[in-house]
């Protein structure tokens, strides 16, 4: 009998499980994203569509100390089950549920995600990623269930991650939950670049430090026509030939930030 209270209600969900179909990722797959936390290490991690509960405390279990888990989930009577299930692991520290839909709560969520676990709604897994992205840094990972058997439902997921977004993305074959024969799969991928928010931040910001020095630059310019050069060369030591010579690598600049 196992004495990790994590650990009885894991098997007690898994032997509904074993009864009659339930689709929670059950011990196959759980192997698999267990080893995904394990190496990933996450400090926070994200989760779209709890069911009972399964995956955010596997998860948990297998995180460093300390980590927190933000689980969203839409409907009402799982969000309650789960509650009860990560209460009885002794992990309600640890694991905060959001009840409502994916993509809108994934909108209003800040602060950053080490791990993403995809398995709700298997249309949405674009929208779900699209509305997380801005909280997701250079090495994020994002773990998608359900790629085999649904793929159909989820192509433009896959065309994004493997092909389109700034990823690194590979499929692992598995069996679908509680089946010993139906294949399915995972889709890792693991973020190439900054979020787009820090991104667009530093772009805003270098953007209005040109475009400050711009202005600046024409209302000394325009001061300045019409002295005098040598009095020109007295107070900014340049002669014209450098002022033209200087707006145009200012003009360089600006045109490069507009690509
Ligand atoms: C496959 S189950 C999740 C299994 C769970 N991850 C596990 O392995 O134990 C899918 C869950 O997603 C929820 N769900 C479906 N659409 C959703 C949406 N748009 N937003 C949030 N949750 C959703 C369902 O209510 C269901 O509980």
């Amino acid at each position: 009998m196992p004495t990790d209270p994590a650990d009885t209600v894991l098997n007690e969900i898994e032997a509904i499980g074993k009864r009659s179909f339930i689709p929670s990722i059950g011990p196959v797959k759980g192997k698999i994203l267990a080893e995904i936390v394990k190496k990933t290490r996450p400090k926070r991690i994200l989760e779209v569509g709890a069911l009972y509960g399964y995956s955010a405390i596997l998860m948990a279990k297998n995180s460093p100390p300390g980590v927190g888990i933000v689980s969203v989930e839409k409907n009402s009577e799982h969000v309650r089950i789960a509650m009860k299930n990560i209460k009885r692991a002794n992990m309600e520290e640890t694991i905060k549920m959001v009840e409502g839909d994916g993509t809108s709560e994934l909108k209003k969520l800040s602060g950053s995600f080490d791990l993403v676990f995809l398995d709700a709604e298997k249309t949405e897994y674009l929208a779900y990623l699209k509305a997380v992205e801005k909280n997701l840094h250079k090495g994020s990972v994002i773990v998608a269930d359900n790629v085999g058997i649904f793929k159909d439902q989820m192509q433009d997921y896959l065309d994004y991650v493997r092909n389109k977004g700034p990823y690194k993305s590979r499929t692992v074959e598995t069996l679908l939950e509680f089946s010993d024969n139906t294949k399915d799969a995972m889709e890792i991928s693991e973020k190439l670049v900054e979020s787009s928010m820090e991104l667009e931040d530093g772009g805003q910001l270098t953007a209005f430090v040109f475009s400050f020095s711009w202005a600046l630059f024409i209302v000394f310019e325009k001061v300045t026509v019409r002295m005098p050069w040598p009095l020109k060369q007295l107070l900014i030591g340049q002669f014209p030939g450098e002022f033209e010579a200087q707006r145009q690598v200012i003009r360089l600049r600006s045109n490069e930030l507009l690509l």
